[in-house]
């Protein structure tokens, strides 16, 4: 049977009276996801649970605010990709205007390279026989993938492999500006673009530094002193490649806490940020410009969910637990639209809620959403994401480099 018979078979609407909601099969959900003719059919309420939700109005308007104002400050926008392993959002960034999509690690790299994501940043070393084997071949794929690099060895090792496959690598010099990975800024950050610069089978595309240890500082005054003393030596170290007749035409840098602080130090010239496109609890903790919840970017990403018990008239219980949420924060999932809820952690499968408080009555089957802790970690347990608008449906993405870590 022709597939547009079969689909066309099996959503071969049947009686239904005029202006009674249409309800589908769990099968019939399903089939309408991986068709993708979901748009005007579906609501919230038909998804399975425990599900990842997008709120598109949110997440469009996240991406809207970032775009414009990079290109306000003429800085450009390289998304980070580790937030959501998704090569469908990558590429919705891209035309909003994102020059590309950072992966931390190779693997997300191959992933989006594989669904046609160009403009690939490597924020973490490639260390290791197979992981230059790899690296090379994502070079052959996507020859404009920058590579991060921050010691003589590897560079050596690159240096080699890609001579021996023909092709020149793009590196980055990653410096240590905060609390991770990379090179002293300065004369060893300067002494490793120099070993670069030598190598016939390598191009220096210029620094990445990321302050995490910047990111998440609250307070805006107390963030923007902390990104300021992690970035200046980045941009110093720039210039002084520079002045040593070393072309580093490009700095790439900054989070989500610190776009409107990275934006204004000259010498960046691109932003890296993740979270803003989801927003979570954490980086809500932070404190904005203007109070101390920081609401620059909405909540776009939760985690549905549904009542499954209720012992007593103070607790229920729904089917979100350790497996549906981040665990790394010493705080809970908050419920996005019940005020005076709190959520205990129940084990793997379920959450406890105490509903004593709680601004409505919570019953059996009541489906509730919740705002996600940390949002990159929470992604990463679900291998799709549903994008919903208001109540409808639009569809799904593949969170396509979840679990991809290597
Ligand atoms: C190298 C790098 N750049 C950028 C980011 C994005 O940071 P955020 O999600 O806080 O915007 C991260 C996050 O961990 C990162 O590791």
């Amino acid at each position: 049977m022709q597939r547009r018979h079969f689909v066309g078979t099996l959503f071969a609407a049947p009686a239904v009276l005029k202006g009674a909601k249409r309800s589908f099969s769990y099968a019939e959900v399903e089939r309408m996801l991986v068709t993708g003719e979901v748009r005007g059919r579906l609501t919230k309420d038909e998804i399975a649970s425990p599900a990842l939700l997008l709120d598109m109005d949110a997440f469009e308007a996240n991406v809207a605010k970032m775009a414009a104002h990079c290109k306000q400050q003429q800085r450009a926008l390289r998304p980070h990709g580790k937030t959501h392993k998704c090569p469908d959002i990558a590429k919705a960034m891209i035309r909003a205007g994102a020059v590309g999509a950072c992966g931390a690690k190779l693997g997300e790299a191959e992933v989006f390279a594989a669904n046609g994501v160009s403009g690939l940043l490597v924020t973490t070393a490639v260390i290791g026989k197979h992981k230059i084997e790899r690296a090379i071949d994502l070079a052959r794929k996507q020859p404009d993938t920058i590579f991060s690099v921050d010691n003589a060895q590897n560079v050596n090792d690159l240096d080699e492999a890609a001579g021996a496959a023909r092709i020149r690598l793009n590196l980055a010099i990653d410096l240590f500006v905060s609390n991770r990975t990379g090179i002293i800024p300065g004369e060893p950050a300067l002494a490793l673009a120099q070993h670069i610069d030598r190598k016939k089978h390598l191009r220096l595309h210029g620094i990445q530094a990321y302050a995490g240890g910047a990111s998440h500082v609250t307070g805006f005054e107390a963030r923007q002193r902390r990104s300021l003393a992690d970035m200046t030596p980045a941009v110093e170290t720039r210039r002084l490649i520079e002045k040593n007749g070393i072309s580093c035409p490009w700095l790439s840098g900054g989070s989500t806490g610190t776009y409107n602080i990275d934006s204004e130090i000259d010498g960046i010239t691109e932003l890296q940020p993740g979270s803003f496109i989801f927003m979570d609890i954490d980086y809500n903790r932070i404190g904005g410009k203007s109070g101390p919840v920081y609401q620059d970017f909405q909540n776009s990403l939760t985690v549905l969910t549904t009542v499954v018990s209720k012992p007593n008239d103070r607790q229920a219980v729904v089917d979100g637990g350790l497996k549906a949420f981040s665990t790394d924060k010493p705080f809970p999932p908050v419920a996005k639209d019940i005020e005076g809820m709190i959520y205990h952690w129940g084990g793997d499968e379920h959450g406890r809620l105490d509903v004593s408080n709680a601004s409505r009555e919570v019953k059996i089957g009541d489906r509730i959403e919740f705002m996600v802790p940390h949002c990159d970690p929470s992604v990463n347990l679900y291998d799709r994401i549903y994008r919903v608008r208001g109540d409808q449906v639009e569809g799904v993405w593949r969170i396509a480099a979840r679990g991809v870590s290597q």
